[in-house]
């Protein structure tokens, strides 16, 4: 407008209403919600989508466009979600309530934006959701339903749920979002799977011996603690330089955990103060440990990793194919082959689970076997466009929707896999520039689940 100095006044008046109007009507930036519905979460981007698998989730960018191609209409939609956003589990939460006890204990001084640690009380709680977690819960059944809304008309999802309570709670918040949604009553919980000893879920790892305990189930674990020793000690020095503490480099960790924690535990997940006691680049780091975890504990980087998976794709084979599911890894064959257990010839299915699970889902599908092996030394990447990231595939409400399509002239559906509204290129299978492949390409490409994975060295002893 400062250059309109010979405008007419009534004219630069309009023009300054009708430029300013649409922006100063909405709510200015920091009261506006931090998760929505279509984005996922977006307050401060550069830092909370760097918090591995303790971020909220959010709408990942993806390169190919996430919607349908021209004359293809959704013909089957499922999703495998991750619970919601929680409080730490139980031995994590007595650790961090200590590590702010040593701190408070301990310091000399709380300068600057530490200053808040001298009179903060730690209570969190454990293990269940918050409810900020429940909302993304609610948000991603509104997601869900958004995006298949022509497709969902007159059919209910069939869902199936790990046993444990949060997310057990997911699945019914999920339900209620989708409810939401759609304006009416939508189904329940079809099927819920105990996690104990013993079970076979294929929505929680359990009974591969091999993979459970012994060498690789440390493998994450020895990753994990090579890069601590590479990116903690610079933190370790300002932060100890600053309070006057003697924090080891795991109770750092701690205390970078306790910034997703913290935000969780704001019913409006607001960005919490620990969050500003790291920089950008810190959170990369951050988030580079936590995806070494998953890739190298449950995901290609475990030998035993992607075999985790196979019993859920070969459940998503018998659904995709509407043929009888082929029994491999941790399937219960009572439940499988039971239809009211196991229906084949819906076309909406969603299952409950946790992000471990989905590591080793995502691995057994192939999604990323031509990712570079993550060092445990230098950050190659922090997101998938050259590498693997904890924070793109299983933050907290994760969901990796699989569909198929329908198109015009095509003589057979194809498949999609949209991971956190990524769409996966799906190379393995001829995948085209929208990311389709034929099913029959598909079921062939599957041959690692089909054949049984490496399901049978989970017991031979070495
Ligand atoms: C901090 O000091 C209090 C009071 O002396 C004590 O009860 C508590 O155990 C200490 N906590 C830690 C983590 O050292
Ligand atoms: C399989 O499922 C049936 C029916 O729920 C259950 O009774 C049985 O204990 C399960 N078996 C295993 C090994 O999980
Ligand atoms: C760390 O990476 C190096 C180089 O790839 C490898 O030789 C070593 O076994 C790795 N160590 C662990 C514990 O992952
Ligand atoms: C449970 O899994 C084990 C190991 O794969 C298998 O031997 C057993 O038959 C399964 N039980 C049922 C009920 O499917
Ligand atoms: C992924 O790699 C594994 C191990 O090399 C292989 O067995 C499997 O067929 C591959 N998956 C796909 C979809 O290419
Ligand atoms: C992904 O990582 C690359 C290189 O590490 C970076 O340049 C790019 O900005 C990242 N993209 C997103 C969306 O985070």
């Amino acid at each position: 407008m400062a250059s309109s100095g010979s405008m007419p006044c009534l004219l630069a008046a309009l023009l300054f209403t009708s430029l300013t109007l649409p922006r100063s009507a909405a709510a200015p930036t920091a009261t506006r919600a931090c998760d929505t519905v279509d984005d996922g979460y977006r307050c401060s981007p550069k830092t909370s989508h760097f918090w591995g698998q303790y971020s909220l989730w959010f709408s990942v960018p993806s390169d190919v466009d996430v919607d349908p191609p021209e004359h293809c209409d959704v013909s089957f939609a499922s999703v495998l979600s991750r619970h919601g956003g929680r409080d730490p589990t139980m031995s994590k939460t007595l650790l961090y309530g200590a590590t702010v006890g040593l701190i408070q204990n301990t310091s000399t001084a709380f300068p600057d934006e530490f200053a808040f640690l001298k009179d903060y009380e730690y209570n969190l709680g454990a293990d269940l959701l918050t409810d900020a977690g429940r909302q993304e819960m609610v948000n991603s059944g509104a997601h869900f339903y958004r995006r298949y809304k022509d497709f969902l008309k007159g059919k209910t999802p069939f869902v199936r749920s790990s046993g444990q309570a949060r997310v057990v709670e997911s699945a019914n918040k999920w339900l209620e979002g989708y409810a939401q949604a759609a304006h009416k009553k939508t189904g329940a919980i079809d099927v819920s799977i105990p996690e104990a000893a013993g079970v076979n879920n294929t929505l929680s790892h359990e009974i591969c011996t091999n993979f459970e305990d012994g060498p690789l189930s440390d493998i994450g674990n020895k990753a994990q603690d090579i890069w601590v020793a590479k990116f903690v000690p610079p933190i370790q020095a300002r932060v100890n330089g600053k309070l006057g503490t003697t924090l080891s480099t795991t109770e750092i960790i701690y205390l970078m955990d306790l910034c997703p924690f913290t935000t969780l535990a704001s019913p409006t997940a607001q960005i919490s103060d620990f969050c500003h006691l790291f920089t950008e680049d810190e959170w990369q780091q951050y988030d580079y440990y936590e995806s070494l975890g998953k890739w190298y504990g449950y995901g290609n980087g475990n030998p035993l990793g992607p075999t985790q998976g196979i019993g859920y794709v070969s459940e998503l084979l018998a659904r995709l194919t509407e043929k009888p599911v082929q029994v491999v890894g941790s399937i219960n064959s009572t439940l499988d082959k039971d239809f009211a257990t196991f229906p084949l010839h819906r076309k909406v299915y969603a299952d409950f689970s946790h992000d471990n699970d989905m590591t080793g889902v995502l691995a057994a599908l192939g999604l990323y076997n031509n990712t570079k092996p993550l060092s445990n030394s230098t950050i190659e990447s922090t997101n998938e466009t050259k590498g693997y990231s904890a924070a793109w595939t299983v933050p907290f409400a994760a969901r990796i929707y699989v569909e198929k399509l329908s198109c015009k002239k095509a003589k057979e559906e194809f498949v999609r896999i949209i991971v956190n509204d990524r769409v996966q290129p799906l190379d393995f299978c001829g995948g085209d520039r929208y990311g389709r492949c034929t099913l029959s390409k598909f079921v062939e490409s599957q041959s690692f689940t089909r054949t049984g994975g490496h399901w049978n060295q989970c017991f031979t002893s070495s």
